[in-house]
């Protein structure tokens, strides 16, 4: 594909944690972006260069009004629910936000002509480990309806890619940490409900953080997981942006940094750093959480030359 320009670029979820990231890198990278968020979670001032539009993709209206005022060559999608446990409580929230209203941007894609998308997807797709790291190849068995969301959408990416060549690029996160580390985006990892922000919540509000379930088959008996920094998840999606712009096919790409820590040493290596006692309560397994998560990247490091570099 041929540009005489940079490529405009739809952002949709570009106020929220993550697509943020991704949005003041792809500016910085001189393409144009419009951000399209419902702003349920996102902030507006986290938006830091682009077009903002205010919209819900679960509105036919506010996506055909979006078309019809811009042209865009690209689509990052990053707007989902993101909570396993909240998953199980409310499957129909999760299938109508992360499937139905990602079908509605798709079919807004097909009609206006866009043929090139990235997907946020998830680690979550995977399910329990049967190898000690996840590659591509791994089978597909999610354990939530989180995961088995993010699922169906990659399934349907691949049916739109062979019936109206949408060409895709799924890009699995394991588990996203950290913050710009120029500073201009703010504090939106801190509301976040992985381990990290909930170990500095609870240490501000002066209140024990639980541990869900010691009885894994790991080292010490708590979940292990692969932490990635945000920065070099957008590092990612630049590049698999730009893959599908010159090589115009689909990829998937699982991106961690193949290191896995259990929650127990996040915990204790958060008190060395900051040198603070933690309280910490013992809950009950919570279902839906595999007891290791960790990925093998080797793919996206050999094809797009992605190198993390927050190890
Ligand atoms: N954070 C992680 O560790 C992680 C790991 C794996 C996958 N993911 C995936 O990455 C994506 C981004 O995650 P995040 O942590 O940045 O989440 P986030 O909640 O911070 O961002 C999502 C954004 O989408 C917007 N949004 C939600 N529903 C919308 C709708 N119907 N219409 C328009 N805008 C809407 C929200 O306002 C928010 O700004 C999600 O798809 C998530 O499933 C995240």
């Amino acid at each position: 594909m041929q540009y005489k320009t940079f490529p405009t670029v739809l952002i949709v979820g570009g106020a929220g944690y993550i697509g943020s990231h991704v949005n003041q890198l792809i500016c910085q990278k001189g393409y144009q972006s419009v951000i399209f968020d419902n702003l349920s979670r996102g902030t507006k001032s986290n938006i830091v260069c682009g077009k903002f539009e205010q919209g819900d993709t679960g509105n036919l209206e506010d996506l055909q009004e979006l078309f019809k005022k811009y042209s865009f060559d690209a689509i990052m999608h990053f707007a989902a629910l993101t909570d396993v446990g909240e998953s199980f409580k409310s499957p129909d929230t999760y299938y109508r936000e992360n499937v139905v209203n990602t079908l509605n941007l798709l079919n807004a894609a097909v009609e206006n002509n866009v043929k090139v998308f990235v997907f946020s997807s998830s680690a979550a797709i995977f399910g329990l480990p049967q190898t000690e790291l996840i590659a591509e190849d791994h089978p597909c068995l999610p354990i939530n309806p989180y995961g088995r969301t993010k699922l169906m959408v990659e399934s349907i990416l691949s049916d739109y890619d062979a019936a109206y060549g949408l060409k895709s690029c799924c890009l699995r996160y394991f588990n996203a940490l950290g913050n710009d580390p120029d500073s201009k985006i703010h504090s939106l990892f801190a509301q976040q409900k992985n381990l990290i922000p909930l170990i500095f919540q609870s240490l501000s509000a002066k209140t024990p953080l639980t541990i869900y379930g010691t009885d894994y088959p790991t080292k010490d008996g708590t979940c292990i997981r692969d932490y990635i920094h945000v920065a070099d998840l957008a590092e990612a999606h630049l590049q698999g942006l730009e893959k599908i712009l010159s090589k115009n096919e689909s990829c998937s790409y699982n991106l961690g940094n193949g290191h896995g820590y259990s929650v127990k040493e996040v915990i204790d290596a958060v008190k060395k750093i900051t040198g603070l006692k933690i309280k910490v309560t013992i809950g009950p397994r919570r279902p839906g959480d595999p007891p290791i998560l960790v990925a093998n990247s080797d793919k996206a490091r050999h094809e797009l030359g992605w190198n993390p570099k927050y190890p």
